[in-house]
């Protein structure tokens, strides 16, 4: 089995390839360089610099590594973002899956494996969050995930693939310092980059029906979300022919909740913060009070179950934010 991972240079794509590559698998890494990083990859591993919306490309990399599985990881991705432009994320999101799974039948690759995400989700108003749950996504990043899926479902039963959807929860920490999410986008980084400047980190809202008033999400560590890939890629290797067509979509999550307030005090303590405490301001748009994985599916089809917990989280994501950024554990001693 030789798989190609698009968007393999990424924060979770260079932990799939450790994973992968780890565990004897063979990779081909597919990545444009627009925000995933070359040296995150080991020099060892094959690296091809382009688009998964080059179709020229992807059938002369297929030919090329007898690519017989794809993990598909790359996507815009930003919640935000996508409110903005939403023809981009549908162009790339949607069209460029289309664009791969062409080259995938064509190429006469069968196995399957997609990033999708909790955010195709949207509002759920369930304690636990079960593939069942209607999916109802509030931002266009989580329309073209849900849409993805549909895609990568139908390719599968027309052409007789063998698929597997990841849903990922809230994705944070590191492997190792140096494989580290460089963007600042979530929750985790962002506090970072408050309490390293000094500036009270942010909670947006304490007036939730939940606990302690701020929201509960589901906060997977990176290295069990890699390790998930890999069980879902082991698991269509793994079947015969008359899994043709099949689709396993499920939820990668901790199935346990944590809450704003949590995190934010848990980062305090890991950090040595001592500045400003956290300031509450209002809710954000759009934002659910409490989405965690059931969990128990991946466990079923995968044998698969997270290991780490939020403070391996916060702590192995603190050590990466200190490696790039020199100064920054003493500025909040
Ligand atoms: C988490 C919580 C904020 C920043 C993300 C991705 C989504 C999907 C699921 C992959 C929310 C609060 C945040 C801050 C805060 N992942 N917050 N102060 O929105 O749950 O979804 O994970 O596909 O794509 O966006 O994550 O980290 O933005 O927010 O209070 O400075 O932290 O309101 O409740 P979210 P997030």
């Amino acid at each position: 089995m030789t798989y190609l991972i698009t968007g393999g240079a990424g924060y979770i794509g260079a932990h799939v390839v450790r994973a992968m590559t780890r565990a004897g698998e063979r990779v081909v890494v597919l990545d444009d360089l627009s925000t995933g990083v070359r040296d995150r990859l080991p020099q060892d591993v094959a690296f091809v610099a382009g688009s998964y919306l080059d179709r020229e490309l992807l059938d002369r990399t297929i030919a090329a590594h007898g690519v017989t599985g794809v993990v598909h990881l790359a996507a815009k991705k930003q919640v935000g973002e996508s409110v903005e432009v939403p023809l981009r994320y549908y162009h790339d999101n949607v069209h460029g899956l289309q664009v791969l799974l062409q080259a995938v039948v064509a190429g006469g690759v069968r196995r399957f494996v997609f990033s999708s995400s909790a955010a195709v989700y949207g509002m759920p108003d369930v304690d636990l969050v079960t593939e069942d749950t209607p999916c109802v996504p509030l931002s266009p990043y989580g329309e073209t995930k849900l849409a993805g899926e549909w895609l990568v479902r139908a390719a599968g039963r027309a052409h007789g693939l063998q698929t597997a959807c990841l849903r990922y929860f809230n994705v944070a920490g590191a492997a190792a310092p140096e494989l580290a999410d460089t963007g600042v986008y979530n929750l985790v980084p962002l506090v970072f980059e408050a309490v390293s400047e000094g500036r009270a980190p942010r909670v947006f809202g304490d007036d939730y029906p939940t606990p302690d008033g701020t929201c509960v999400r589901d906060y997977i560590h990176v290295a069990d979300l890699a390790d998930a890939h890999l069980a879902a890629a082991r698991l269509l290797a793994g079947r015969g022919a008359a899994a043709a067509g099949r689709d396993v979509t499920v939820n990668i999550g901790r199935g346990r909740g944590a809450s704003v307030r949590e995190m934010v005090d848990l980062i305090a303590e890991v950090t040595g913060h001592q500045g400003p405490p956290a300031e509450v301001t209002a809710r954000r748009a759009g934002d659910p009070a409490r989405v965690v994985a059931s969990a128990e599916r991946a466990a079923a089809e995968l044998g698969w179950r997270a290991t780490h917990d939020v403070r391996d989280m916060v702590t192995s994501a603190w050590e990466g934010w200190c490696l790039r950024r020199p100064g920054a554990a003493e500025a909040t001693a």
